[in-house]
């Protein structure tokens, strides 16, 4: 595959993922692609954790589960998530951006039924959320993390903040750059990615995740993804913006 393939084919995994453990090989390999990512002043603003361990991926996968539970009571919440869901695969496809409802529910969910309702209705949604709707999801979730042969737990390391006004800003965008390396290497040798972050959506959950993997006071948790081969090379759906709707020349135009 040429890097611009690698690219194009790297998707976020939603589909299941072989039980088979990942190589030690292959985990340096992810490591090696993380380390080489660029940074601003090369502070590398980072950690990264691979997690096998079936205590800490049932903790994970609690946490997640209960964060989803709880996301999904909130009205503004789901509302925000309605903004970027789209119902049909040909709308999506014709917005060219978002996620398709039917990638984020579990294939036999009674979900699917009721769900294009809920993200046209968001407050009776969110009303459900609250008297307990949100389980399912929860519980979806945390089997994501459960099943993972490998979770993965990247840090931003808040003791190597780049210089200047901005730092904070230079610093994430070097997070991304790593795990866009890991996960493009990821990619390269058949493994499958998926992110699964509900847990790390408040600073309580992110101090909770910390806590749980022994996390010094100076790390504090990203991202977490789960990691495993895929079992097929079949692609998988996403959609992009045409090129044209956000990459100019020179300078915007009046009506852009
Ligand atoms: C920082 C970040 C956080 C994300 N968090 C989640 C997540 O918690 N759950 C999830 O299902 N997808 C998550 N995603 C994946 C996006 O939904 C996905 O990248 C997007 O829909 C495009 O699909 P594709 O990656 O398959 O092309 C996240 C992506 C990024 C970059």
């Amino acid at each position: 595959m040429t890097l611009l393939e690698t690219i194009r084919k790297r998707r976020s995994q939603r589909a299941e993922l072989l039980d088979t453990p990942i190589t030690e090989e292959h985990i340096h390999d992810l490591a090696e692609a993380a380390r080489w990512a660029p940074s601003p002043f090369n502070v590398q603003p980072w950690a990264l954790l691979f997690v096998t361990d079936p205590e800490a991926k049932a903790a994970l996968g609690r946490m997640s589960r209960e964060s989803t539970a709880e996301q999904l009571g909130s009205a503004d919440f789901v509302q925000d998530v309605a903004r970027w869901t789209s119902v049909t695969e040909d709308e999506w496809r014709a917005r060219g951006d978002g996620v398709f409802l039917g990638d984020q529910l579990a294939e036999s969910s009674l979900a699917h039924t009721v769900a294009p309702f809920l993200m046209k209705h968001t407050k009776a949604a969110a009303l459900l959320g609250k008297l307990g709707a949100g389980q399912g999801p929860g519980k979806a979730t945390e089997r994501l993390l459960v099943d993972a042969p490998l979770v993965c737990v990247v840090f931003r390391d808040l003791a190597r903040v780049s210089p200047g006004a901005n730092g904070d800003m230079w610093t994430s965008f070097a997070i991304g750059a790593m795990f866009q390396n890991l996960l493009l290497v990821a990619t390269d040798l058949g493994i499958g990615a998926q992110f699964v972050c509900a847990a790390l959506e408040t600073p309580g959950g992110r101090r909770q995740v910390g806590a749980l993997l022994g996390a010094g006071p100076s790390l504090e948790p990203a991202l977490i993804l789960r990691l495993g081969y895929l079992s097929s090379d079949a692609d998988k759906l996403s959609v992009r913006r045409t090129r044209e709707a956000f990459v100019g020349r020179n300078r915007f135009e009046e009506d852009t």
